[in-house]
């Protein structure tokens, strides 16, 4: 029997270093795509997938990516006065049922592995989504709900995956490809930030899963992988054979919001998605354009 997917796992403990000074004080999940978070994103895109229960792994600082979630009674009340009903529902998506988001802490930053090891009592013996808020997806149906379809087709696990520049495999978790029809490809292996000359393939991991609960199993043992850290990828691979196992080519585009320039033109992307700012964007950006060409003449 395929388990409904109920349950997502936000690992949100890093320490944003890639953005100081802009994280010093700040996690970096709440940095904001136009005028959304990236955790926001992150749960409404989870929401969509039919995905009920919220855990983050946490760290010192983040207290106000929980608080995001919170009723701001004040802040409410004051719009409401002040007639500001398209603000209101702006913040609607961020309140959710009661009880549904919960935080454990990640004390120490061991790796994404540990992360989500740290969530082992909220997945208990459930199907569970990961959402690395990092790795923002623009498509028109959720990446998440994506992996949800091809889940229940499936079962197992399912990983998003997408082709990255054979130079870049030392940034990812890399598939080696038993069989791939061109969306669905069946994982032979997966090896964590290869170097490009002994990487399996060129097909990557962005930061959304579907996993069994036995991973955990495998993460216990703390082995320490890739960086000296424990590695989710390394806990997956143990897992081929005992359970399917799926990458999904996603439909969308995917900008890596842990980089500047993915960050960048993240705002770009999703900023001309906007009808109510993409005739300015456009204008500003032919502007830029202009003269980006007068430089290079
Ligand atoms: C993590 C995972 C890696 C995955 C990547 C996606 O790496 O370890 O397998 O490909 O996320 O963004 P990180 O970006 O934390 O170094």
């Amino acid at each position: 029997m395929i388990k409904p997917l109920r349950k997502a796992v936000l690992p949100v403990a890093g320490l944003g270093t890639r953005f100081l000074p802009a994280t010093k004080a700040m996690a970096k999940e709440m940095l904001p795509v136009v005028d959304k978070p990236l955790i926001q994103y992150a749960v409404e895109e989870a929401r969509a997938a039919g995905i009920e229960q919220f855990c983050m792994v946490t760290g010192r600082g983040k207290t106000a990516l929980v608080e995001h979630f919170d009723i701001a009674y004040e802040l409410e009340v004051t719009l409401k006065e002040r007639g500001k009903h398209d603000v209101l529902r702006s913040l609607q998506s961020t309140q959710l049922p009661p009880g549904a988001i919960a935080a454990v802490r990640q004390q120490e930053p061991m790796g994404l592995g540990h992360a989500i090891w740290c969530a082992r009592a909220f997945i208990g013996d459930d199907p569970f989504v990961i959402l690395l808020p990092d790795d923002l997806v623009l498509s028109d149906v959720p990446c998440t709900k994506q992996l949800a379809d091809a889940y229940y087709e499936t079962g197992g696990c399912v990983v998003a995956v997408t082709e990255v520049p054979r130079e870049h495999t030392n940034r990812y978790g890399i598939l080696d490809v038993a069989y791939d029809d061109g969306k669905l490809v069946e994982v032979a292996g997966l090896v964590e930030k290869p170097k490009p000359e002994v990487a399996p393939s060129n097909l990557s991991i962005i930061g959304r899963y579907v996993l069994m609960p036995q991973v955990l199993d495998f993460l216990s043992r703390m082995e320490r992988g890739a960086g000296n850290e424990v590695q989710l990828t390394d806990a997956m691979a143990k897992l081929i054979g005992l359970v399917p196992f799926h990458g999904l080519r996603y439909e969308g585009r995917r900008f890596d919001c842990g980089d500047k320039v993915g960050f960048l033109e993240a705002q770009l992307a999703f900023a001309l998605k906007r009808p109510d700012l993409a005739p300015a964007v456009r204008q500003f950006l032919r502007h830029y354009v202009s003269e980006a060409a007068e430089t290079v003449a």
